[in-house]
């Protein structure tokens, strides 16, 4: 399974069309909020950049859905972000990447990314005692997709997986510092702590809204990886090889960030304005079983 269409594998598939000019936006969705965490780090690394957001906040989560389910979801989303001619999609969801990349991939003519190899391949280079854990939704923990990639890249590294199912209605419900969150993350965590793992990975995109908790709870020597910052990086990688980076910074008015979610449109604008400081304007609601 790879995750990154390059410039060379696109130019083999038959039906390829050239992806949009530099100016285009970059699509990027998750299933509700998580997703913020990744745009968050594109703003910062690449602030030239446009972007439209698809949350799907009615459909949340999709870690206990099946592969089925979540790849048809997954479908749906791009044919909607693909109506803003994006340049690029990147999916900012572990599940849908664990789950869904091989189909996207298959029927996408743009530019792909998920989160998932970025972020393996970062835990893999930062581990010193070849233990890493890796925390995530049911979904992507089954999968094993991460053993797979960190694996590929150093087969003496050893992977413990943990699913922590409550961890994204606690986050959707903007419960980030709380003490109930804290109980649940002590329960989740402790076993990782007792195999003494070095390195821990946020395996899913609303993980690093709880970063705080996370990290008091496992202790200055283990190192969490937030697959978000890879992800932006080897995202401006691949536009910059496809001569794609936006040079110069989008006019005004010209709807810089666009954000549409499947639901409740206004919660999600509150929560994404707590956590984005860029000033969200608004967000709308879709009907997204229409595409
Ligand atoms: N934020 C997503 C992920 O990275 C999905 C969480 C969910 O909807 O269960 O896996």
């Amino acid at each position: 399974m790879t995750e990154i269409r390059t410039e060379a594998n696109m130019n083999n598939k038959r039906n390829t069309v050239v992806p949009s000019g530099k100016d285009a936006p970059i699509g990027v969705f998750d299933s509700g909020v998580g997703g913020l965490t990744v745009v968050r780090e594109i703003m910062r690394q690449i602030p030239n950049e446009k972007i439209i957001y698809f949350g799907d906040t009615a459909r949340v989560p999709y870690g206990s859905k099946s592969q089925e389910t979540v790849t048809r979801f997954s479908e749906q989303i791009v044919r909607f972000l693909k109506t803003f001619h994006v340049k690029t999609i990147v999916v900012a969801c572990n599940t849908a990447s664990a789950y869904a990349m091989d189909a996207l991939e298959r029927d996408c003519d743009i530019p792909i990314i998920g989160v998932v190899k970025p972020g393996a391949r970062m835990a893999a280079e930062v581990t010193r005692n070849g233990r890493i854990g890796v925390i995530a939704t049911e979904a992507t923990i089954g999968s094993q997709i991460y053993t797979q990639y960190i694996q590929d890249l150093n087969k003496n590294v050893t992977i413990y997986g943990k699913a922590c199912p409550l961890f994204v209605p606690l986050v959707e419900e903007g419960l980030l510092e709380d003490p109930v969150t804290d109980e649940i993350a002590r329960r989740y965590l402790t076993e990782l702590i007792d195999i003494d793992i070095d390195t821990l990975i946020l395996g899913c995109t609303h993980y690093p809204l709880i970063r705080s908790t996370l990290g008091k709870i496992m202790g200055p020597k283990v190192t969490l990886v937030n697959p978000a910052y890879e992800t932006a990086q080897e995202l401006r990688r691949m536009l910059d090889k496809m001569n794609l980076l936006n040079d110069e910074p989008p006019k005004l008015g010209s709807n810089r960030y666009q954000f549409y979610v499947s639901d409740k449109a206004e919660k999600f604008m509150t929560f994404a304005n707590s956590i984005i400081k860029y000033g969200i304007l608004s967000a709308k609601t879709i009907h997204i079983e229409k595409y």
